[in-house]
Order: C-alpha cells, then sequence, then structure tokens
C-alpha cells in the first residue's frame, strides 16, 4: 500500500476535533493521491453518518485498495463512487437522497461509472435501492465489506449486486484501516459493532445487527500501529462500549489495555451507556492520566417515564446517581450528552424534567434532536408520534438555548487555567495558530508564537485567557 494521504478534509477533522456521538450526522470525503504513472482504477468515497462510519470507510477503503484501486477527491473522474449513508433520522437520508440525484447527471455524461450505496441505509432499504434509482449498481449493507471485491466484479460484468447480509461474528478485526483523510494525530479504533439494546426509537439495532466485540489483542495491536505511525490519540468506537467482552476482557481491562500501550497516548471512547457503565470502568479513568477526562453519556430524557417508553434500561434517578458516582470518582471530568425531545406522548412537564435534570447536571456541551420516527423501530410499530412538529422544534430551541448556557458558563470557569493540549493542527480560522483539545475533550485555539519545536501531535501547556460558548482561547506557557 504506497498512498499517502494527501490532505485533511475539513468534516473529518471537524468530526475528531467535536468527538460527535456516534449517530450525528456528517459528511466528508475520502480520498488520497494516485501514485505517480499510477494505472490503477480511482474511487470516490463520501460517508455520511457517524464515527463509526467513517471508521467503516476506513475498511471499505482497506479492501478498495487491495482491489487496486487508488482516490480521488473528485467524483466526477472516480471510476468507482460509494456513499456510506446513515439512517438515524430521516433527515440524514434525506440528504443521502440529494447527493443520489446530483450522482445522477454525472453517471447520465459517464456511464460507466459504478455506483454503490453502502452502510445503514443500504441495510434498511435493500433492494429497494436498486428499484427506485436507475443509478444505484451495487448495494452493501455494513458487516458486508468484504464482499465488495466479487460485487465489483459482478458490476463489471453488467450485473446488478446485493450484499446485505448481517453477521453475528463480523469485526473486521485483522482488516488494517486505510487512514483516509486523517490530522495524522487522532484516530478511532472500533472495538465492537451492532447494538442489542433495542431503545425503541433507534434503528441501529436494525441497521446494523447483534452486538459483538472484537478481539482485544487486535485492538491492541492496531492501537500499537498508530503510535509507531505518529498517532498520539485513539478512541475507541462502539454503540454501547460498556459491554463489550471477550472471554476473560471487558471494556475496563480493555481501556487499561489500551492505555498501557504508550503514556504519549490520549484514549478516549465513545459511547457510554448509562445501564451498563461500571465502578472498575471510572476507576480505570481515574487511574492512567493518558485516559481522557470526559465521558459521553446519553440521557435522551429526564423523565422516567419517558425513559422507560424509550426501553433505555435506565430512569432519571439512576442515571443522576452515576453522574454523582462518576464525579465523586474524577473530579474534573468533562460530561456530554445525547438528547431527544418530542419523543411519544411527551407531556410539557415531562418536557420540564429533561431541562431540569440538564440543570442537575450541567453538561459541558451536547448533540439535541427532536424524534424522527423510523420504520420498523419498536415505538414506530407501538406508539404514536404525537407530539407536533411545532411543539418538538420549540422544546428543543428550549434545550439548546439552556445548554449554550451550560456550555458558556462551563467555559468561563476555565478562564485562567492552565490546560495540556494536544495539537490537532492550525486553528480553522488561522495559520498562525494552533488548536487541539484538552483532556476533558475541550477545543482550544492559540497564538504558535515563537515555538517552533511544536507540530500537530506535540503537547502543549496552554493558559485560557477568553472564551467563547465553543472554544477555549490562550496561550502557550
Ligand atoms: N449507541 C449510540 C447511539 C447512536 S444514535 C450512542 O450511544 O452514541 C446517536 C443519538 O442519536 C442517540 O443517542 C439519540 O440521541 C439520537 N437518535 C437516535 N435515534 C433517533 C431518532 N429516531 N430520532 C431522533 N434522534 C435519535
Ligand atoms: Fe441505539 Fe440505544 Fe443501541 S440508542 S445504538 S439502540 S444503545
Amino acid at each position: 500500500m504506497s498512498q499517502t494521504t494527501q490532505k485533511i478534509f475539513q468534516p473529518l477533522e471537524e468530526a475528531l476535533a467535536h468527538h460527535k456521538p456516534l449517530g450525528e450526522e456528517r459528511q466528508g470525503e475520502a480520498y488520497m493521491a494516485a501514485g505517480a504513472a499510477d494505472a490503477r482504477k480511482l474511487a470516490y468515497i463520501e460517508t455520511y453518518g457517524c464515527q463509526m462510519n467513517f471508521s467503516d470507510t476506513e475498511i471499505i477503503a482497506s479492501m478498495l485498495t487491495d482491489k487496486g484501486f487508488s482516490f480521488t477527491p473528485n467524483e466526477t473522474e472516480a471510476d468507482l463512487v460509494l456513499i456510506n449513508t446513515c439512517s438515524i433520522r430521516e433527515n440524514a437520508e434525506q440528504r443521502v437522497w440529494h447527493r443520489l440525484d446530483h450522482l445522477k447527471h454525472i453517471k447520465k455524461k459517464r456511464p460507466g461509472m459504478m455506483v454503490g450505496v453502502v452502510g445503514c441505509m443500504a441495510e434498511r432499504l435493500k433492494t429497494k435501492l436498486l428499484d427506485e434509482e436507475k443509478l444505484v449498481d451495487m448495494v452493501i449493507g455494513p458487516d458486508a465489506y468484504r464482499s465488495l471485491p466479487a460485487l465489483i466484479d459482478e458490476v463489471e460484468s453488467g450485473q446488478r449486486a446485493v450484499n446485505v447480509l448481517l453477521s453475528r461474528e463480523e469485526t473486521y478485526a485483522e482488516i488494517a484501516p486505510v487512514r483516509l483523510n486523517t490530522n495524522g494525530v487522532s484516530a478511532f479504533i472500533s472495538i465492537m459493532r451492532g447494538c442489542n439494546n433495542m431503545c425503541s426509537f433507534c434503528v441501529v439495532p436494525f441497521t446494523r445487527g447483534r452486538e459483538r466485540s472484537r478481539d482485544p489483542e487486535s485492538i491492541v495491536h492496531e492501537a500499537r500501529e498508530l503510535v509507531s505511525n505518529g498517532y498520539r490519540e485513539v478512541t475507541l468506537l462502539g454503540q454501547n462500549v460498556d459491554s463489550y467482552r471477550v472471554e476473560g476482557t471487558g471494556f475496563a481491562r480493555l481501556l487499561e489495555r489500551v492505555a498501557q500501550v504508550h503514556p504519549d497516548l490520549r484514549v478516549r471512547f465513545s459511547t457510554s451507556n448509562p445501564r451498563d457503565m461500571t465502578d472498575e470502568v471510572i476507576h480505570i479513568i481515574a487511574a492512567y492520566p493518558n485516559i481522557c477526562n470526559f465521558i459521553h453519556l446519553p440521557v435522551q430524557s429526564g423523565n422516567t417515564e419517558i425513559l422507560h417508553k424509550m426501553n433505555r434500561g435506565h430512569h432519571r434517578e439512576w442515571y443522576l446517581e452515576r453522574i454523582a458516582r462518576i464525579r465523586e470518582i474524577v473530579p474534573d471530568i468533562g460530561l456530554s450528552t445525547d438528547i431527544i425531545t418530542g419523543f411519544c406522548g411527551e407531556t410539557e412537564a415531562q418536557h420540564q424534567d429533561t431541562l431540569s435534570l440538564m440543570e442537575a447536571v450541567r453538561y459541558d456541551s451536547a448533540f439535541m434532536f427532536y424524534y424522527s420516527e423510523r420504520p420498523g423501530t419498536p415505538a414506530a410499530k407501538k406508539l404514536p408520534d404525537d407530539v407536533p412538529l411545532e411543539v418538538k422544534k420549540r422544546r428543543l430551541q428550549e434545550i439548546v438555548d439552556l445548554q449554550n448556557r451550560h456550555s458558556l458558563e462551563s467555559n468561563l470557569k476555565d478562564v485562567g487555567c492552565t490546560f495540556r493540549v494536544l495539537i490537532e493542527g492550525n486553528s480553522k480560522r488561522s495559520e498562525s495558530d494552533w488548536c487541539g483539545r484538552n483532556d476533558q475533550n475541550k477545543m482550544l485555539v492559540f497564538p504558535k508564537g515563537s515555538r517552533t519545536d511544536l507540530q500537530p501531535g506535540s503537547y502543549v501547556h496552554v493558559r485560557v485567557t477568553q472564551v467563547t460558548g465553543a472554544t477555549l482561547i490562550g496561550e502557550i506557557v
């Protein structure tokens, strides 16, 4: 594999920077430079959705590299266009439909171009994607990426190809991801796939299948390789990392083993589930300085009855108890969450419970959504989606406004404090500033000044001088 990563593409950089939750829609193109005088075919991959999808794109890129492809940033010159899709909310799917419409025009001009839809929409809609679009040649679900080379052969021989089989075993454990558009500092490591939780609103158990954990040796090996290639931060990914288990190794032990790979390797993870998060994991976070003091702990709602309807397996008091325990063991922990407003039957009083829970916890950041009914989920089958859209939007605005206030207050407390920051690269606005995050996952921006020894991947101490709701601004000390 002789490719080099040519350029950091902003959306993925943002994804890494902000540590978005596993269901957040995002988009990024993956590409690498073709080698000189390279006769390899060109692939273009566009990724929507969560961190897991970005991680899957790196698996797909590995398959394509073995099949003789190089990567292009330009869909108009590609022999193969793959769209890695997200189904988590309706608007995530809408975006993909718009992209497919656009690709139709390109394909009219270049009929030889192969188009594949992969990921969660492929799994959810299956052959419907072939029927409805006179465009799509290939439909591949998240557990079927190993069949990509064979499916490409089928398409090249004039057929259309589909593989949406879900697996109980597939973890792509030994496949070395091709790191397409990273900043060279932070990388994702997928530690498990699928989800068994069946939260009633969620399509993931249907699009990604049963939960299964990846062999810990292969995870530790991947972390070591990353360190030797200059990476300084890994995020361990799973829909519910606390239920990771392979024989004697649970999540706490895995976290510890990855932390032991190198003291300068920062370890993050996503996502924890309040019902499964153990004290053991919290103690491991406290024990290892290189495991970041940051937990993304989705709550979804502050009302116990709604949580019950959501089949979340935790209630309000349980959640608050977990938060109290986390803060007792790791007092300077950074906390973020996911919130869904306007779930089936949610009353005004129940909405107020979400706001009061936010007041009680005071998250540093949050991802906030209004409920979007997904076909085939338990909620879609049993519970009417009866909160009017205007009400959902108004409640969401109240939640967003409150969180913005909390985020700013949390940042204001950091003024005057000094943090150890891992430099990720130039700030978005200026080449004379670095950006990077602290242990609590907050983004800092600061002038490079006269320190010519620093580069992406360096650690530096930065004192905070001013803040916005989203960023800490500081100076090197
Ligand atoms: N296990 C993953 C969840 C992935 S979905 C994780 O914990 O990160 C990410 C977030 O999307 C969920 O936490 C939830 O807040 C939101 N979400 C999921 N299904 C949704 C739906 N039908 N409507 C609105 N938001 C949804
Ligand atoms: Fe979805 Fe709940 Fe699993 S939100 S991904 S079913 S933990």
